[in-house]
């Protein structure tokens, strides 16, 4: 569902499970949008459940244009249409004051469409961009991110803590691009036994409504506020979207080096 203009909290809500919202992952998630929705009347939520999303090509004329942005150069002509459906899928995840992320670990990761999303949004002009000095500038400003994350084996000590690539590299990639305030729910041990997954997703449930309650999942700026996305080498590939339209660069966060 597109969002619409509107004066709510507009919450994207991204679904990585296969599962549903029935699954160990979305029983927690559904509590939280449960909780969201009482604590807001306004609320807009849009659902991308990637699973079912037909999500734009990250090869061909697409990375050779990532590939063109990087480097400060404007797109070639006959890569406009493609590359409008990576905008188009940027301009969605800006649209959002609030990020809820709903993932089960794969392979000690995120599930591999997950990874895809990701890989289509972060790119070079819109979510991040290169300072002269070859620095990397986030361009998200002011957003939430909410993750609720569960696993079959909990991770919250060590050795099994070490193993975890799936909450260090949320942080890691979404504070990139300047999506520094996030706050994950994990539910662990959901393949141990029944008893165990049920108390493990009581206790994340719990804890997300206290968050709730406690209001400190809203963006502490007005709803609606977005950030860059200006294409490096002048002339905007398609009309400007809401998105665009709104700011110019102008990102403070701090910078981190290019790896
Ligand atoms: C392909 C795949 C890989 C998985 N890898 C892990 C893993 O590395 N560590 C773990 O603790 N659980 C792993 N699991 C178990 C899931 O993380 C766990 O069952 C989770 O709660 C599933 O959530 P869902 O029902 O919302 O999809 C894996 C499950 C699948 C399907």
């Amino acid at each position: 569902m597109a969002l619409t203009e509107t004066t709510g909290t507009r919450v994207l809500h991204v679904i990585a499970t296969p599962r549903g919202l029935a699954s160990n992952t979305g029983r927690v998630t559904s509590c939280l949008l449960e909780a969201l929705r009482d604590d807001e009347d306004g609320l807009e939520i849009d659902t991308l459940d990637l699973f079912r999303a037909d999500l734009p090509s990250v090869a061909g004329k697409n990375i050779e244009t990532k590939y063109r942005l990087m480097t400060g150069q404007a797109p070639d002509e006959d890569a406009r249409e493609s590359w409008g459906q990576i905008e188009k899928t940027i301009d969605q995840f800006l649209a959002a004051d609030v990020y809820l992320l709903t993932v089960p670990m794969w392979n000690l990761g995120i599930p591999y469409v997950l990874k895809y999303y990701i890989d289509a949004i972060v790119q070079p002009g819109y979510l991040f961009r290169y300072t002269p000095e070859g620095l990397v500038e986030p361009l998200v400003n002011g957003k939430k991110m909410i993750v609720v994350l569960s696993s079959g084996s909990e991770y919250a000590t060590e050795p099994m803590r070490s193993f975890d690539f799936a909450e260090p590299y949320l942080r890691a990639i979404f504070g990139f691009v300047g999506i520094t305030d996030v706050t994950v729910f994990r539910a662990g041990g959901m393949d141990v036994s029944p008893d165990y997954r049920k108390a493990g997703q009581r206790a994340a449930i719990e804890e997300a409504r206290a968050f709730v309650r406690s209001g400190a999942w809203r963006p502490a700026s007005a709803p609606a506020s977005v950030t860059a996305a200006r294409v490096p080498g002048g002339a905007p590939l398609r009309s400007r979207s809401r998105s665009r339209r709104a700011v110019e660069a102008g990102a403070t966060s701090a910078q981190v080096l290019v790896a």
